[in-house]
């Protein structure tokens, strides 16, 4: 899955099409997303935020989007996924700003797709993702067929967690499924909403010493982001977090994720 070649114990470089992923829901996966889109872009990369969260999309919510179309017009052939994309905070060719490819808001029009079509949507998201250098794939919750069909679509995974233990045993669910898949699956892990540094440490400690036993392989720690109250400002504001809170701690670990996953994350 991952497009770099490595040895095992050398730092790991993320490919350009990430999924975000969680298992549990509500941990903090499209707050993240948005935060490393604006994070890449502020890096100078034109990028790309799908949300694939079929059956509960909400990244325009989020963003105070009215976006003119979503996947679920692509689905339906109406709109190519060129022409189904909306800019935010200037859109990819501002620095700072993104490209987003909308879900079907609320509808639940994309739950319960059947494999083939998945299988086109992934196969579009891949085609969408050339014209750009960085694709951010907002999952869904769970461990679906489906999700794990997008997640396979993309050249790494980022698996967020936080220091709840029904957390840890939904990623660990997660990654289980996702490596009967592809047994080659190594995802990055990051642990958001982190009370304070111990907390951190010990959630990562539980996952990768139950993902090494086993598994037989360690997620590598990607970053840890602090519990932070102007995420949810920036969300009830509807503004990107970069626009609304650019001082914010949270937003400076999310700088240092995107500047981990580009450099390499070292292997433990
Ligand atoms: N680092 C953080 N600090 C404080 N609150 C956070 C943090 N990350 C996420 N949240 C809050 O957690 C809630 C769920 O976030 P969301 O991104 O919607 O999760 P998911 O996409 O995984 O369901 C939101 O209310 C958001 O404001
Ligand atoms: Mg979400």
């Amino acid at each position: 899955m991952s497009l770099s070649p490595h040895a095992d114990d050398a730092p790991r470089l993320a490919g350009p099409v990430l999924a975000i992923a969680s298992g549990k829901g509500g941990v903090g996966k499209t707050a993240l997303t948005l935060a490393l889109a604006q994070a890449f872009s502020a890096r100078k990369a034109r990028t790309l935020v799908v949300d694939a969260d079929l059956g509960m999309a909400n990244i325009d919510v989020q963003l105070g989007l009215n976006p003119k179309g979503d996947l679920s017009s692509v689905v339906a052939g109406c709109l190519s996924l060129e022409e189904a994309v909306s800019p935010a905070a200037g859109g990819a060719d501002k620095r700072g700003g993104f490209d987003v490819l909308a879900g079907a808001s609320g509808s639940g029009a994309l739950a319960g797709l059947d494999t083939g079509a998945v299988g086109r949507l992934a196969a579009g998201v891949t085609a969408a993702s050339l014209s750009y250098e960085r694709t951010l794939i907002d999952l869904a919750a769970g461990a679906e067929r489906s999700t794990i069909r997008m997640a396979a679509a993309a050249d790494d995974v980022v698996i967020v967690i936080n220091d709840e233990p029904t957390s840890l045993t939904d990623a660990y669910a997660f990654i289980k499924t996702l490596r009967l898949r592809d047994e080659g699956a190594a995802p990055f892990v990051v642990v958001n909403n982190a009370p304070d540094a111990d907390a951190a440490r010990r959630a990562y400690a539980v996952l990768s010493r139950t993902c090494q036993s086993f598994l037989g392989f360690t997620p590598p720690l990607a970053a840890t982001v602090r519990r932070d109250a102007h995420i949810p400002d920036a969300i009830r504001a509807q503004m990107p977090l970069s626009q609304r809170h650019p001082d914010s701690k949270a937003l400076k670990d999310i700088a240092g994720l995107a500047r981990a996953l580009e450099r390499g994350v070292e292997t433990v």
